[in-house]
């Protein structure tokens, strides 16, 4: 009969489940507390036959040790559950990942040394921080030219001269100095110049300077290369103007245009309604600066450009104040993809 009760719980405690804290406390209470079903059991030990003993204390050890095994194993399960509660709910959705993109003056940078690279340009850069020499003596300016004014110039200190670079000219004296012709070369880097901001003029800002020095290099040479970038960089219907000017390290130099490229030369308030915008600097390098970089001026000849990267970028993307570059206003960034 006794034996018969301990088959009976045995049974009934290898199916119980307990998934909450209440639960498993019931189950201690019912069958292992003082007062449980097993303790019981226990007691009724001293009216057992004689001859049934042994079996009932075997049995009844069994479904002790089966009771306590079970209990363990829910109370560790609703540990585990109760921590991973805390840690994270792997159903809910992640958080979002916010990828930036690249500055519009990166994307225009490596477009324009993108382009001079197919044909063999060479990238190079230089110190922001220059002397007198590398910024304007070697490259021709006569001492009192109004570029090296207080105006212009952000000077870090006098005698001798240490300033902010006004122009990446600079690097082709640099590049001229340490390396021998054929040089086919472009500099991009950050420029500085003492000027009030306004929406078509900052105090820093970027241009890329272009450099070609070997035998035989002629202005047609200057002029193909340019009308190439000017097609790659603002589509195959670009047409291109070069007009006279002056610049102390080329002779003869040159102002470049190119054909608006938001009317397509109709007309627009972006070109004035002149159909043609400036867009870079350019001219023969001048004998006197191949000198100063100890090039023979009679073996050889080269051309030279600068443009700003603001400047193609404005035409570019249609943006119509130099300040945004420098804002770092998200929603202005974020309209900028690279190609
Ligand atoms: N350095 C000039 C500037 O900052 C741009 C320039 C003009 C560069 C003519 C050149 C060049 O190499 O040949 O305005």
């Amino acid at each position: 009969m006794l034996l018969q009760k301990i088959d009976t719980l045995l049974e009934e405690i290898s199916h119980k489940q307990a998934e909450t804290k209440e639960e498993v406390e019931a189950f201690r209470l019912q069958y292992l507390s003082k007062k449980g079903a097993i303790n019981k059991l226990f007691a009724e030990f001293k009216n057992v036959p004689k001859e049934e003993k042994k079996e009932f204390g075997q049995k009844i050890n069994v479904l002790k040790n089966t009771a306590q095994d079970k209990y363990q194993e829910f109370v560790e399960r609703i540990q585990t559950s109760s921590q991973s509660d805390l840690d994270v709910d792997v159903s809910l959705p992640g958080q979002p990942f916010q990828l930036g993109s690249r500055h519009p003056l990166s994307i225009i940078k490596n477009e324009i040394i993108s382009i001079f690279s197919k044909i063999g340009f060479t990238v190079a850069e230089g110190p922001e921080i220059e002397d007198d020499w590398h910024v304007f003596s070697a490259l021709n300016f006569p001492l009192e030219h109004p570029a090296r004014d207080m105006q212009d110039t952000f000077f870090i200190e006098k005698n001798p001269d240490i300033l902010l670079r006004t122009h990446t000219s600079s690097v082709q004296v640099r590049k001229m100095e340490n390396s021998e012709p054929p040089i086919r070369s472009v500099f991009p880097g950050r420029v500085f110049r003492n000027e009030a901001i306004s929406a078509r003029a900052h105090c820093i800002f970027h241009q890329v300077e272009g450099l070609y020095v070997d035998i035989d290099v002629s202005f047609a040479d200057l002029k193909q290369t340019l009308l190439y970038f000017a097609k790659e960089m603002f589509g195959a219907q670009t047409q291109i103007r070069l007009r006279p000017s002056y610049f102390p390290f080329t002779e003869p130099s040159a102002e470049m245009d190119i054909s608006c490229s938001i009317c397509g030369g109709k007309g627009c308030n972006v070109c004035k309604y002149s159909g043609w915008v400036e867009i870079l600097g350019c001219g023969m390098v001048d004998p006197n600066v191949l000198e100063s970089s100890q090039i023979d001026s009679k073996k050889y000849t080269g051309f030279a450009f600068g443009m700003g990267i603001e400047r193609i970028a404005m035409l570019k993307y249609q943006i119509n104040d130099i300040r945004l570059f420098f804002e770092n206003d998200i929603r202005f960034l974020k309209q900028f993809q690279s190609e």
